[in-house]
């Protein structure tokens, strides 16, 4: 499948789908039960770092035994032969998404995009399709400063995040992983083509935690994120499931005032 086809099939899927509430649980159990508490309309989980250390695999068939599309952030950050064999992987499990870091550099990049595209497309994956590939820019929990201590550069936060989403797209990622605070930048550099998942998403009122560079849902849709990947906002409220549906209805709702829908 290649990436207009791949994108064009995600950009398919109606708004309501488009959010990615991610289990950072501590395990397989505690993966099942906020699954039960949010209910068929988490049509996307993100499996991470967090709940794969805990169950591996397991946890990805569990929410596919679910009928749930899984985001598995694994957040590949080495050299190229391991980066593109672990694509591989997560294309085996029919994960519908998986993440590399842009700053494992351009050799990286592109071996995990030729092995995506090479790669058979598991049975369970949904809709037929094979993994879209999304280089993580630079964390929405880093500041500028922080940003400065691990890589002094003269570069803005700003530049540094529109430079890393031209290089993974220029070497075949589908999208990029960046904050809803960088989307003017990562538009204007690259258009609308490549597919813009925005974590560090905050509804008005509810904590910002260790994030740092955050936007409301309507704002990230607003400033053009085709999915949102939203935690504590969601699984932490006392009903997730309502929490969820809250920020569905924000963002039809503004889908429905932007005068490109
Ligand atoms: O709970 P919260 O909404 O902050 O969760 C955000 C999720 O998005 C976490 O699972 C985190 O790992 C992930 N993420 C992020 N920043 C990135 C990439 C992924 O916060 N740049």
């Amino acid at each position: 499948m290649t990436r207009d086809q791949l994108l064009s099939r995600l950009r398919d899927i109606p708004a309501a789908g488009r959010i990615i509430t991610a289990l950072d649980v501590p395990d397989l159990e505690a993966a099942r039960e906020m699954a039960a508490r949010l209910g068929p309309a988490a049509r996307c989980v993100k499996v991470g770092l967090e709940l794969f250390s805990a169950a591996g695999p397991e946890a990805v068939h569990l929410m596919r035994s679910q009928d749930r599309e899984v985001f598995l952030d694994l957040k590949f950050h080495d050299i190229p032969n391991t980066v593109a064999a672990a694509a591989a992987r997560a294309s085996a499990l029919g994960a519908s998404f998986c993440t590399v870091h842009a700053q494992a550099g351009r050799r990286a990049l592109t071996a995990a995009a030729e092995a995506l595209a090479a790669a058979p497309v598991a049975p369970t994956a949904p809709d037929g399709r094979r993994p879209a590939l999304l280089a993580v820019t630079v964390l929405t929990s880093l500041t500028a400063e922080e940003l400065q201590e691990t890589g002094p550069s003269p570069d803005s936060l700003t530049a540094r995040v529109a430079r890393l989403a031209r290089l993974a797209w220029d070497c075949g990622c589908d999208g990029l992983v960046c904050s809803p605070t960088d989307l003017p930048a990562v538009r204007a550099e690259l258009g609308g083509d490549p597919l813009v998942v925005t974590p560090g998403v905050r509804p008005a009122g509810s904590a910002a935690a260790d994030q740092r560079r955050v936007a409301t849902p309507a704002d990230a849709v607003a400033g053009g994120a085709d999915f949102l990947v939203i935690g504590r906002p969601i699984t932490r409220s006392e009903d997730p499931c309502r929490a969820l549906a809250a920020v569905a209805a924000e963002i039809q709702s503004a889908l429905s005032d932007s005068p490109e829908e």
